[in-house]
């Protein structure tokens, strides 16, 4: 990836700080959900492709929301790569990655963090130019403790772990050197989504913000 490319994904997820993981079923959710992040001060929003709304999701916030910084996740290959450039997303997030996913993001303009877990995932993604990744599924593949033996041959790598963060472990994984912003679902829960308590979503994210300046 180009340095600037990576310059803009660092500068995003620096300023994030909390990036809600969107899991969107209906379209109809798609604007108020994104309009009741940005209120609770979460900008910066990956819309994963994991349903068929998906794209068409992602399209409209990006049409309506215009103080929401949209990208796409779940992007599995270089097919998932070129839709979220057609949408006009502004970054892009993988659970993991392939060598033709790799090659594809690295010749693409999009900021991109590919997903790892291991030392090995690390090393692929750093001989095609990555150092900026989600870790992933954070807690699961060994929490705080695996970012911090990853930290030791990998200095120079700074991560957004995701998968298992929530309200009270968010500031944990923050308060790590290597870490620049944490992703993850607890922002936008299913039944807040389902039930359109956007006010709820809008305070877990106030809530969420504060103590993520603080960590
Ligand atoms: C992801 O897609 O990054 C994860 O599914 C989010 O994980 P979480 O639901 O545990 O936050």
């Amino acid at each position: 990836m180009s340095t600037a490319n990576q310059e803009k994904l660092v500068s995003l997820f620096k300023s994030a700080r909390v990036v809600p993981v969107l899991t969107i079923h209906r379209i109809e959710d798609a604007v108020p959900l994104a309009r009741a992040l940005v209120s609770g001060g979460v900008r910066m929003l990956e819309v994963t492709l994991r349903t068929p709304v998906a794209a068409e999701a992602a399209k409209a916030i990006i049409a309506n929301v215009p103080d929401a910084v949209v990208g796409i996740g779940t992007i599995l290959n270089p097919d998932d790569l070129a839709c979220a450039e057609q949408l006009g997303a502004q970054f892009g997030i993988s659970p993991g990655a392939t060598p033709e996913l790799l090659k594809a993001a690295a010749a693409s303009h999009l900021p991109f963090a590919p997903g790892i877990a291991t030392a090995s995932d690390l090393m692929q993604a750093l001989a095609h130019g990555f150092d900026v990744v989600k870790f992933f599924p954070a807690e699961q593949a060994g929490g705080i403790k695996a970012l911090r033996a990853l930290a030791g041959p990998f200095p120079q790598v700074q991560f957004c772990p995701t998968g298992g963060i929530g309200e009270t472990n968010a500031p944990l994984w923050l308060a790590e050197p290597n870490v620049l912003a944490v992703g993850g679902s607890w922002l936008c829960q299913t039944a807040d989504v389902r039930s359109g308590n956007w006010a709820g979503i809008t305070a877990m994210c106030e809530r969420s913000v504060k103590s993520a300046k603080a960590a």
